[in-house]
């Protein structure tokens, strides 16, 4: 999908930095649930972590420096995003019923708004929309953490 990059302004936007290892994935898939909890959109809670921790599980095992993970609150979806330095962008497997690998980016494309990804730097941004449920109400100022 080609989608306007970068988008236009966010209500919000939250930053965390990574190390591209595997236990990484669980502090990503916790901050995830945390910001979108924090942004009253708790429904969306296990969604967006299920589907960043998808991505950053493909992140963690390509990226060779620290990972960055940024959501934005639009005024009606949430964008994820997770960047690498790993130049080549991921692509979408059909699996077959009995294969053990591919599911992650169907997952993201099964239940995410939207996705996609670009490159960014050396690397590449991929990225997923869900949409909020109810007008966002931002509470949370433009933060990052983390180096970067
Ligand atoms: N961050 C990434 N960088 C480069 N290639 C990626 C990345 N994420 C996914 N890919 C490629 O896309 C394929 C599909 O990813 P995915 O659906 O998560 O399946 P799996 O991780 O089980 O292979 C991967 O096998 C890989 O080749
Ligand atoms: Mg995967």
């Amino acid at each position: 999908m080609v989608k306007p990059w970068p988008p236009g302004a966010a209500l919000s936007t939250v930053e965390t930095t990574l190390q591209p290892r595997p236990e990484q994935v669980a502090a990503g898939r916790r901050f995830v649930r945390d910001v979108v909890t924090a942004w009253d959109q708790a429904g969306l809670a296990d969604t967006a972590s299920l589907l960043a921790s998808e991505i950053l599980t493909n992140a963690v095992r390509h990226a060779r420096r620290p990972i960055a993970l940024r959501l934005r609150l639009m005024p009606d979806e949430i964008i994820t995003e997770v960047t690498d330095d790993y130049a080549r962008p991921p692509r979408r497997l059909l699996p077959a019923l009995e294969d053990e690998e591919g599911r992650g980016l169907t997952l993201v494309e099964a239940l995410a708004h939207s996705w996609g990804t670009l490159p960014a730097g050396a690397g590449k941004i991929v990225w997923f929309t869900l949409m909020t449920a109810t007008a966002p109400q931002p509470r949370w100022r433009n933060v990052s953490s983390g180096t970067d």
